[in-house]
């Protein structure tokens, strides 16, 4: 078998952030380190879903700016862009309008049921457009345009994972097998990473409180002093349960980087205070985002290279996506272009 054989029988992941805001510890563990463990196995797309972020105001040079930053946290945390195709999404336009035919097989009902939509519509009240409601099935798109297999994402994204598939299960019995039907792949721990002020809500980029989220680019200092001063409880005991979801939420932080079991680190650190075991915690964090940060930094320094990144893959992305839309609109009937 030859090497490029090999290449298109490995099976495919996709997975996307938007770039609505620094990306956060909570991205990290929920997604991002999972995706530098599956990229050599599969072939692989890392998007930076700079549409879906449009759902809510954005200032358009922050915006720009965010989303170039992404893209090199990415490739700072790992991933490779030779092998994975790591692109904007709205340099590949059949994202848009794979997700406008997907509208036209999605029903009101199920995207009145999404939670997103709900939190996202009572936090912007004033700006309930149609795009946030639509968000869904542009993710849908996104996912089932490359014959995607596994989504590694957090927690939050499963009832949208769940709307994939059944979008793509009524199209293929509508019209035969057009898409793959993609499945979820969520961390063990670190699925669902809290707010360091408010441990009972996820850990969140667009926090108006900068204390309540570490972002992957916080120099050591400042993430020392946000876990000195996350949110715990008067028991003053270390204990994994939910009555103490603050010191639940550190473990979790601890474990999901050191990979050592819960119980094993609960009864390691059961004698500490407080204030010792967060000590803790900021040093396996400071030294798991130290590699990040120095190749962050390198990156920035090498324009020339990144625009060669951000033009190559969108190329790639967009001959592959090119061939599934082709064949659903073929599928539904729109004429050939002549
Ligand atoms: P976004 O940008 O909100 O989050 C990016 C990824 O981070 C995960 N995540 C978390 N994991 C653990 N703890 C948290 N507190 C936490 N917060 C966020 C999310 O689950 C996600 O995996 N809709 C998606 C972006 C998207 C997408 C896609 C993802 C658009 N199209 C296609 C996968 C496939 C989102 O808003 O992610």
């Amino acid at each position: 078998m030859t090497t490029e054989t090999q290449a298109e029988k490995k099976k495919v992941i996709f997975s996307g952030m938007q770039p609505s805001g620094n990306i956060t510890l909570g991205n990290y563990l929920g997604a991002l380190k999972n995706w530098t463990k599956l990229k050599d196995e599969y072939n692989c797309l890392f998007c930076i879903v700079d549409l879906h972020a449009l759902t809510v105001r954005q200032d358009p040079t922050e915006l720009r700016k965010r989303s170039r930053q992404l893209l090199m946290q990415y490739i700072a945390a790992g991933l490779d862009p030779e092998k994975n195709i790591i692109y904007y999404q709205s340099h590949v336009s059949a994202h848009a309008e794979l997700a406008w035919i997907l509208n036209c097989y999605t029903y009101m009902g199920e995207l009145n049921r999404m939670t997103q939509f709900k939190e996202k519509s009572q936090r912007h009240s004033e700006n309930i457009n149609a795009g946030l409601f639509t968000y869904p099935v542009l993710m849908a798109a996104d996912i089932l345009l490359y014959q995607t297999d596994l989504v590694p994402v957090g927690n939050d994204q499963s009832q949208h994972l769940e709307l994939t598939r059944d979008v793509a299960n009524r199209f293929n019995n509508l019209y035969g097998q057009t898409f793959t039907v993609p499945e979820g792949y969520f961390p063990k721990v670190g699925a669902r990473i809290m707010s360091l002020q408010e441990p009972t809500k996820k850990m969140s980029k667009s926090d108006e409180n900068p204390n309540a989220y570490i972002a992957l680019l916080d120099p050591p200092d400042v993430i020392v002093r946000k876990l000195k001063r996350a949110v715990t409880d008067s028991e003053g005991k270390i204990a994994y349960n939910d009555n103490q979801p603050g010191i639940k939420n550190l473990i979790n932080i601890y474990c999901s980087i050191t990979e050592e079991s819960i119980e094993s680190t609960v009864e390691r650190f059961s004698g500490l205070g407080y204030g010792d075991f967060k000590m803790k915690v900021a040093e396996v964090v400071v030294e798991e985002l130290r590699p990040l940060q120095e190749k962050f930094r390198e990156l920035e320094k090498d324009k020339k290279y990144i625009d060669s990144i951000i033009k190559n893959n969108a190329e790639k992305a967009s001959y592959i996506a090119a061939k599934t839309l082709r064949k659903v609109k073929r599928k539904v009937g729109l004429p050939n272009t002549i």
